[in-house]
């Protein structure tokens, strides 16, 4: 039987919880007095996305997107698909695209071209996470940013291995030997 995951804690809640409410105050004196339209990439961002929309003094709408990535466990193309689109218009609003986790750039870098071309008023990306030494797309940089991390596999807060984890309170390291190396909440097509 595979032992069972071994986890270490990264970010602990109370971290997280105050480095959302910085992340939200940036926003709300960026934005004081107009409309915010906060749209989540599934599965990850929910809880980030939930707890920084509480946050923010604006008026806020919220709308999401899924995506699949082709080869994403073979290392191949990393081709990104949509398989959720927005349920409406962006035209004129003040987007902020909200993710857990940056890691090679690509699924943000095919969102904000997307997005871009459905002409919101602004188009700004917030991360909780970020990973820059994994970025193979180097143009893509978060606008507003929770934490810096190393090259380790993360789970909780939203971020999963494997379809679990998601729901733990902290920021978790899956330590070496554990099997991390796949996360498969996002639909693969290999
Ligand atoms: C994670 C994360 C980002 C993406 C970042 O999603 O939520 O969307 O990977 O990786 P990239 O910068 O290399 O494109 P994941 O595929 O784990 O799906 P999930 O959000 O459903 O867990």
């Amino acid at each position: 039987m595979p032992a069972a995951p071994r986890l270490k804690v990264l970010i602990p809640h109370a971290d997280i919880r105050r480095r959302v409410r910085a992340v939200a105050r940036r926003i709300n004196r960026d934005f004081r007095g107009q409309p915010v339209h906060l749209i989540g990439v599934l599965s990850g961002a929910c809880i980030f996305l939930a707890d920084l929309a509480r946050q923010l003094d604006l008026e806020v709408s919220i709308d999401f997107m899924a995506v699949a990535s082709y080869g994403r466990e073979k290392n191949s193309s990393g081709q990104v698909r949509l398989v959720k689109d927005l349920d409406s218009s962006i035209e004129g609003l003040n987007v902020i695209l909200v993710e857990d986790i940056l890691d090679t750039g690509r699924t943000v870098d095919y969102l904000r071209r997307l997005l871009a071309a459905r002409r919101p008023k602004s188009l700004r990306i917030v991360a909780l996470l970020d990973k820059p030494s994994r970025r193979l797309v180097l143009d893509v940089r978060p606008d507003y940013l929770g934490f810096e991390i190393p090259n380790q596999f993360v789970v909780g807060y939203g971020l999963d291995w494997a379809g679990r984890f998601r729901h733990l309170r902290d920021i978790c390291a899956l330590l070496p030997g554990s099997g991390a190396g796949r996360r498969t909440g996002r639909a693969g097509v290999s």
